[in-house]
Formats: structure tokens, C-alpha cells, sequence
């Protein structure tokens, strides 16, 4: 049985990963070693087996016994302990989710049902590390991955509608405390059904310039009733690095030898967890349309494609029918005015699942099985 150390399981991340863990009985086939930043020697979580207490997750020697690390704890801890972990000789299975390592050489970005063949080769090159992807990407590529695997794709635009969870948990406090303020706010012109909406609407945008800075200290600006079009660091070249993600990532992912350009806008809206994306594709060449369809729905058994009518839309491809499963619908799917090459197509993932533990843990049944 393989001793797989779980970094950083009691944050938002690590938590679903835990749930997914415990769902898919991952746990039976392991050995669990629990790491703890702030609470070693204190008591590993039910999952846990012989090893019933928390190590220092600094401590490499106990690092060093794992034949798997799964880290959810995020990038500084990443930084701070990986370089050391390896120079220590340690020769085992790295799987994380954050992005540090994530562009390295060496590393390999995992969404096996996109890119299990990219996996399998690193694997029998002596691949050790392997890292989940940013959850935009991996959440489109689970949706029309089927499009790129067939060659199709000569480019993507994406235009992207990020939930507050892709910022961490703090965020999607912040944008909830944001809308209790601002209905409160307003709440007394609300119930009165004869007020002017007008008056309503000055009294509300009031509210929200004036929110106190501890109300918007995580996004910066209100996201509540507004929406935010940047997303992470600014590259200085015009690109968030969200944007500069897509492209990278999608062609690492995929093992492109030519890499396909995929470009567009990252914005930040006030759904929870579930990241959705408007996409333009320009295919290589014309396929009907139901062709395209069918080869979308027959790529997983996740993907479903939602057929292109307002009802069919309503009921299914939105966050909230979306949160929580790892369902990808694929809707909206319509040849563009701009020619028969250009297909246009609407998708959501739950950025916590497929955007982020579910590859992980998957990952982890591939080293074991
Ligand atoms: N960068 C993403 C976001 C998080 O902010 O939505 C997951 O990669």
C-alpha cells in the first residue's frame, strides 16, 4: 500500500478533495499520512489508519517516508518545500494544485480524461511530478476538449465568467456579506411596492461606492451587483495572467507541438463556484453542426450537451444547476455569422471539482492502479 501524504486538506480545496476522496473510496486503497502547518501532533482526521497523528508539514524527513504528496495547501507552500523535499533525495510522486510548479519542464499538467496518453508518456519517461491546471482551462477543456483532441481547432476565444471561489474562500464570504449590505441598503424601498425603481437603484449605487473598505479588502472593488474584468497579476502587457494562462496551459495540457493561439477576456462575476465561458472557435473547416455535437457529448462520460433553446438553457446550463456535480454542459452551440467555420459555445464547471481536486485524486488512482 502506498504511504500518500495529504497537504493542506482543511481548506476549501482541500476539503472537496477530501469529500471526493472519501466518496470514490480513494481512502481504502492508500495509506494516509496527514500534514499539518499549524496543528502537528495533533489528531489525524477519521481517514487516517495507522498514522492517527498530524506530521509537520515542513518536516522533510517525514515528507521523505510518503511514496505520494497531494498538496492543496497552495503555492508558497509549494515554494518553500518542494525544492527542499527533492534536494532531501526524495524520488516519489509530487501531485499539486497549485500553479507553482505547473509550467515547469518537468511537470506535467493533469486532466486525464483530456490528456491521459500526455500522462501515460511522462510516466514511462520517469515523470514525478504532476500538477493540477488553472481551473478556467481545465473546466473548458473538459467541456470542448473533444474539438481539440480531433485536430479541429485553429483558434479559441474565450471570454470567461469566474466565480468568487477561484479567489479562495475569503472571497466568496466577502461577496455574500456585499449583498447582504446592499440589499439591506435598499430593503425598506423594496418592500414598499409603490417606490420608484429609480430611487431605488441612486440608493443602491450609493451603497455600494460607500461600502467600507474592510467590505471589499479580498476583491478590491464591489463584485457584488458589478462585475470585475481582471483577473490575478498584470503582466504589464496588456494580459492578466489568468488570460495569459489560456493559451499556455490549454497547449501544455494537450502536448501541442504547435501551439494554438486561444485568447480572450477573464472576468471575475459574483457567481460562488462555478466558473462559465463564452467560447469562439474557428475550426479548421467546416463540420455540421450535429457532427460537432455529437463528437462534444461522446468525449465523457461528464459532458452534456445542453441542445441551443432558451428553455433547455434556463434549466441547464447555469452555476447554480451546475455547482456541486461534476457535470460540464456544453450549450449555445451555434455556427457564428462571421462563416461555417465558426462555431460559438457556452460552458460551466464547478472550479473546485473538475477546476481542481477531481484531477488530483485521479491522478493519484493512476499512480496506484
Ligand atoms: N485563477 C482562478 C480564479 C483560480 O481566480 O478564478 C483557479 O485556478
Amino acid at each position: 500500500t502506498s504511504l500518500v501524504g495529504l497537504v493542506g486538506w482543511r481548506g476549501m480545496v482541500g476539503s472537496v478533495l477530501m469529500e471526493r476522496m472519501s466518496t470514490e473510496g480513494d481512502f481504502e486503497l492508500i495509506e494516509p499520512l496527514f500534514f499539518s502547518t499549524s496543528n502537528a501532533g495533533g489528531a489525524a482526521p477519521a481517514q487516517a489508519k495507522n498514522e492517527t497523528r498530524l506530521q509537520d508539514a515542513f518536516d522533510i524527513d517525514q515528507l521523505r517516508r510518503c511514496d505520494i504528496v497531494i498538496s492543496a495547501q497552495g503555492g508558497d507552500y509549494t515554494q518553500a518545500v518542494y525544492p527542499k523535499l527533492r534536494a532531501a533525495g526524495w524520488a516519489g510522486h509530487w501531485i499539486d494544485a497549485a500553479s507553482t510548479l505547473r509550467m515547469a519542464d518537468d511537470a506535467v499538467i493533469i486532466l486525464d480524461p483530456v490528456n491521459r496518453p500526455v500522462i501515460d508518456r511522462a510516466l514511462a519517461a520517469g515523470g514525478r511530478n504532476w500538477i493540477g491546471g488553472n481551473c478556467t482551462v481545465s473546466c473548458m477543456l473538459m467541456g470542448v476538449g473533444a474539438l481539440y483532441k480531433a485536430g479541429l481547432v485553429e483558434w479559441m476565444s474565450t471570454q470567461t465568467y469566474q466565480a468568487a471561489s477561484g479567489g479562495g474562500a475569503q472571497h466568496m464570504r466577502e461577496l455574500l456579506t456585499q449583498f447582504g449590505s446592499l440589499n439591506a441598503s435598499v430593503r425598506q424601498l423594496l418592500e414598499d411596492p409603490k417606490s420608484a425603481i429609480l430611487d431605488i437603484d441612486r440608493q443602491l449605487v450609493a451603497a455600494q461606492r460607500g461600502l467600507p473598505a474592510e467590505a471589499t479588502q479580498h476583491f478590491g472593488v464591489p463584485l457584488a451587483g458589478s462585475l470585475i474584468p481582471w483577473i490575478d497579476k498584470d503582466l504589464g502587457d496588456g494580459m492578466s495572467k489568468e488570460e495569459w494562462k489560456g493559451m499556455a496551459e490549454t497547449n501544455k495540457i494537450l502536448g501541442s507541438t504547435q501551439a494554438i493561439p486561444v485568447d480572450g477576456f477573464c472576468v471575475r462575476i459574483g457567481a460562488m463556484r462555478c466558473h462559465s465561458q463564452a467560447l469562439t472557435l474557428k475550426l479548421k473547416r467546416d463540420v455540421p453542426l450535429a457532427d460537432l455535437e455529437a463528437m462534444i457529448a461522446a468525449d465523457s462520460e461528464w459532458v452534456r450537451v445542453v441542445p441551443n433553446t432558451r428553455e433547455a438553457t434556463l434549466q441547464g446550463l447555469t452555476p447554480v444547476a451546475v455547482t456541486g456535480t461534476l457535470n460540464i454542459p456544453v450549450g449555445r452551440l451555434r455556427k457564428l455569422a462571421m462563416g461555417p467555420e465558426y462555431l460559438g459555445a457556452f460552458t460551466i464547471g464547478d472550479q473546485l471539482l473538475w477546476g481542481a481536486a477531481e484531477p488530483l485524486r485521479r491522478m493519484l488512482r493512476i499512480l496506484i492502479e
